[in-house]
Order: structure tokens, then C-alpha cells, then sequence
């Protein structure tokens, strides 16, 4: 994180950046919640600014001798992007060099503590930046203070959830030479911390419970595999809302290696086991009155002498066999001993999992929607509404027995790809239904396409995240809790 935000009664032009939001209902003429702000401006033009009707508005004057911005934020009265102003802001921010920043809000604004706490979230929100390993960024830190803002309530639940998402976005942007599954697992026993339950299943006790699936995609790496399951506020009589990911700390596709050219970006294959990650911690730091339950599968998808090989047939902790006709459809393989295993273990409300599965997502719905499979309509609709509000948008696909057809095998009970490649990421989710007991409400997000926003903005997520990880399903799965 780049940013550091503190509570303070005081204004100085050493704050080098002033920013100050007003509702086109007030006028700064008697704005009398800036004591001695007045002194310092010399031009007052800007008071005529104030007056139209642009959405935003950033007008900046000099201050006396010091370098001090004044931008005023001109917002409607009720404004429903205020993340997005939040973001916005923050990109100008970005290109000033100065690094301090003091946010004033008219008293009618701070009525409204949603849009407040909406403009710092945003703000935040897209202050988040990968540079840890830029010498000469790193010690670059942005300091943001909140002008007689004591701390409420919609605030601290912001930048909690903020927390979480910022924590989701270093997992998925650490290169796969220090993530890895072992060190993965390491930093979820930390979240113990935070009050989350964190129980690790190592190799051995892989075996063991019989996760040959799993097992057989960690093969092909050095590094061992590892399931991590967290629990929060579980209770007898209530059942939890399980969360699935994907972890895939990189996925090089095995002997069905990928060609080179953009294999770098699977370091990010892990995204979903980290968005399950990131909704766990914001359960823990918001105290969440809901049952939650993740479970995340950790492998290396490697092509070593002892790989497992295309054509191998493996036994799933379910009894289902599976022909491996192409390792690098492993993702699959991953969830479904992961499914088998929670769904024999504990009796879930309904299961959500999140995983990069397919390129073929991409193909069918772009970077701007993640794709949504599930065999339960009220599931289905609560999601696609929780992501319409939270803007991490879904899209509904198709499950039928036609498409499942697809993935029967001669050889065994099914086979990890499809016939033909159309239709790829249907093929992918009906494979991950066989492991889905038919009264299980379950819902598959397909997010290959909107884990990442690319330099230059190429998916609507660029709005509010700078380019890098976008976190997708945090924001999503807190809304859903909320419901
Ligand atoms: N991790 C990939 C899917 C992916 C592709 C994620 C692009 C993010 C961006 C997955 O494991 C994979 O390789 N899937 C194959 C499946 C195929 C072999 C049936 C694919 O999509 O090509
Ligand atoms: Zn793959
Ligand atoms: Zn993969």
C-alpha cells in the first residue's frame, strides 16, 4: 500500500494539497468549516466556478508563497459513483509530485457519511500500486488527512474492506518465485491474527484423504502442494456460505506447455484462492454476522521429469476418474477434490467458487464481466444483483447435458477438456458440476477475463484500480454478504 490516511483537526498549507468537497447545494462564501482557510486565498475566482453545473469540478490556485493546491470538488447533491469520483481524484493526484493531501468536507456532505466514505474508498482504492520491488518508487508513500473527520462507522467498514482487497492484490501480483505454495500457506497461518480459524493440509494428509485430482496437478513441481481452510463464526445450527478459489501460484500448463510469449501472466492463476482469501479477512475485520467457510487449493502447475502426463488417469477424492488429455486444463482438477472434500465435510448453504479457468471467457464475454454458471436461479440472481451494485459484474451462462456430453470419456468417467474448443468455458464449468451433489445450491465465477486491468485501461475496472490486480470478487462476495 501506498497510502497512509490520518485524522486531523488542523489545516496548513504544508499539506501541500487541499481538497475540498462541496454539494452544489452549498456555497463556499459561507462555508464556516474553514477557520482560516480564507486567509490563504488570494484568488477568489474560483467562487464563480463553484456555480456550474459540471459534475466535477478541480480548480487549483496557489496559496500564498507555498506550493499548496485548493481544489474544490464540486458534486450533486447525491452523487452514485462516488467511488468512482473517489478513484478519478486520485489519478489526477498522481501526477503531481506532491505527496500530501488534506480532504475537507462541507457540513452537508458530512451528513451523508455513505458519499463520504465512498470518496476516501475510491480514493484509496485506486492509490494501490505494485512497486515494492522499484527501488526508487518504494519509498514513495502518499499521506492523506481527513479534516474533523472522527472516524464513523461507514468509514472504518471502507477501509477495512480495503484492507482486504489491497492484501487480495498482493497476493495475485507477487511473482511465483515468492508465492508460491508453501509460502502462500504461510501467510494465510498469520491471519490467525485477525481471529480467522486457518487449518493447513499438507502432502501427506492430501494423500492420505485421497486428493489424488489435486495431487496430480502438483506432480509436475519441486514445490509441494497445500489446502488451506478458513473458518469464520461457524455455528451448529447454521449453515455457512462456503468459498472456493483456485490457487494456481503459476501455471506453466504442464507437458501441455504454453507457448512463452505472455506465460508471465499466469503468476496471476492463483487469483481466485486470493479472492477467497481477501473475503475471509473482510469477514474477519468487519465481523461479519454471516457463517463463512473458504477453502483454497495451492499447486504449481510444472512440467518436471515426474509431471503427470496427458492421457494419465487419475482418481478423484470423489471415486470419479478423470482422463488428463491436456495438463494445462488443471484448474478443474484443483476444484474438484476441493468441492468433494468441504461438501462430505461440512453442509454448505451454497458453495461459490472463483477461479481463472478458461481463456475461453474471454473469448465469449470480454475483460468487463466475469462469467457466472450455476444450477440454482435465487443464487444466480443474488450474485448478478451484487455485482451490478457493487460494479464487479456477471454474466450468466449456460449448463446442459448437451454440453456435458462433451467432456464423456471412453476411458474413464470423464476427460479435463472437451471435444471441440468451442464452448470452452461451459465445457470447464460442467466438468466442475460432476463434482456437485444435486441438492448443493452452487454458483462457478469464471473470472480469467476482469482478474487483471491492464496498463492503458483495457476493462472498465481501470476506473477505479490502477492498472494491476483488480481483485474482482472481493467487493462482489461483500455485497452478496450484505445482501
Ligand atoms: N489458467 C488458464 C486459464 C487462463 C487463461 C487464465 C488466460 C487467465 C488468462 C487455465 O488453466 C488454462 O490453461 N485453460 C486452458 C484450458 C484448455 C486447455 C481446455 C485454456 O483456457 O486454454
Ligand atoms: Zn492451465
Ligand atoms: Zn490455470
Amino acid at each position: 500500500m501506498n497510502l497512509s490516511i490520518e485524522y486531523t483537526n488542523e489545516i496548513t498549507p504544508n499539506n501541500n494539497n487541499i481538497v475540498i468537497f462541496v454539494s452544489n447545494l452549498s456555497q463556499l462564501k459561507n462555508i464556516d468549516f474553514l477557520p482560516n482557510l480564507n486567509n490563504y486565498i488570494k484568488d477568489k475566482e474560483f467562487l464563480i466556478k463553484l456555480n456550474s453545473n459540471k459534475y466535477v469540478l478541480i480548480s487549483n490556485i496557489q496559496i500564498k508563497k507555498k506550493i499548496t493546491n485548493i481544489f474544490i470538488v464540486l458534486l450533486k447533491f447525491k452523487p452514485n459513483n462516488s467511488i468512482e469520483i473517489g478513484a478519478l481524484l486520485n489519478k489526477k493526484f498522481n501526477q503531481l509530485k506532491e505527496n500530501k493531501c488534506i480532504f475537507i468536507f462541507s457540513k452537508i456532505l458530512l451528513n451523508n457519511k455513505k458519499i463520504v466514505s465512498d470518496l476516501i474508498f475510491g480514493f484509496s482504492l485506486h492509490s494501490y500500486t505494485f512497486n515494492k520491488y522499484i527501488k526508487s518508487q518504494s519509498n514513495k508513500r502518499f499521506k492523506l488527512f481527513l479534516y474533523n473527520l472522527k472516524e464513523f462507522k461507514d468509514l472504518k467498514y471502507n477501509l477495512n474492506l480495503l484492507k482486504s482487497i489491497n492484501f487480495t492484490k498482493d497476493l495475485i501480483s507477487e511473482p511465483a518465485n515468492i508465492i508460491n505454495p508453501i509460502t502462500y500457506s504461510e501467510k494465510c497461518i498469520e491471519l490467525k491474527k485477525i481471529g480467522l480459524k486457518v487449518k493447513i493440509l499438507n502432502k501427506e494428509q492430501l494423500e492420505k484423504i485421497g486428493m489424488r485430482s489435486i495431487l496430480g496437478v502438483a506432480q509436475g513441481s519441486i514445490i509441494e502442494p497445500r489446502v488451506v481452510i478458513f473458518e469464520w463464526n461457524l455455528k451448529k445450527k447454521v449453515k455457512p456460505t462456503v468459498l472456493v478459489g483456485k490457487g494456481v501460484t503459476f501455471d506453466s500448463g504442464g507437458i501441455s506447455l504454453k507457448p512463452a510469449g505472455g506465460m508471465e501472466d499466469m503468476i496471476t492463476d492463483m487469483s481466485g484462492s486470493a479472492v477467497v482469501v481477501g473475503s475471509m479477512i473482510n469477514a474477519a475485520l468487519n465481523k461479519s454476522s454471516k457463517s463463512l467457510l473458504g477453502v483454497i487449493g495451492l499447486v504449481e502447475n510444472m512440467p518436471d521429469g515426474n509431471a503427470q502426463r496427458p492421457g494419465d488417469i487419475v482418481k478423484s477424492l470423489s471415486g470419479k476418474t478423470i482422463e488428463v488429455l491436456n495438463t494445462d486444463a488443471e484448474g478443474r482438477l484443483v476444484l474438484a477434490d476441493l468441492l468433494t472434500y468441504i461438501q462430505n465435510k461440512y453442509k454448505p448453504q451454497h458453495i461459490i467458487d472463483f477461479a481463472t479457468l478458461t481463456g475461453a471467457i474471454m473469448i465469449a464475454l470480454g475483460v468487463h464481466r466475469a462469467g457466472l454458471f450455476s444450477n440454482n436461479n435465487n443464487l444466480s440472481k443474488k450474485l448478478e444483483l451484487s455485482g451490478e451494485i457493487s460494479g464487479e459484474k456477471l454474466w450468466r451462462m449456460p449448463l446442459s447435458s448437451e454440453y456435458d456430453n462433451e467432456i464423456n470419456s471412453l476411458r474413464a468417467d470423464m476427460k479435463n477438456i472437451g471435444s471441440t474448443r468451442y464452448g470452452g468455458a461451459i465445457q470447464a464449468a460442467q466438468f466442475i458440476q460432476r463434482f456437485i451433489k444435486n441438492d448443493t445450491s452452487w454458483a462457478h465465477i469464471d473470472i480469467a477475463g476482469v482478474s487483471w486491468s491492464h496498463k492503458g485501461g483495457n476493462n472498465s475496472f481501470s476506473k477505479l484500480h490502477s492498472p494491476g490486480a483488480t481483485a474482482f470478487g472481493v467487493r462482489l462476495i461483500d455485497q452478496f454478504l450484505k445482501g
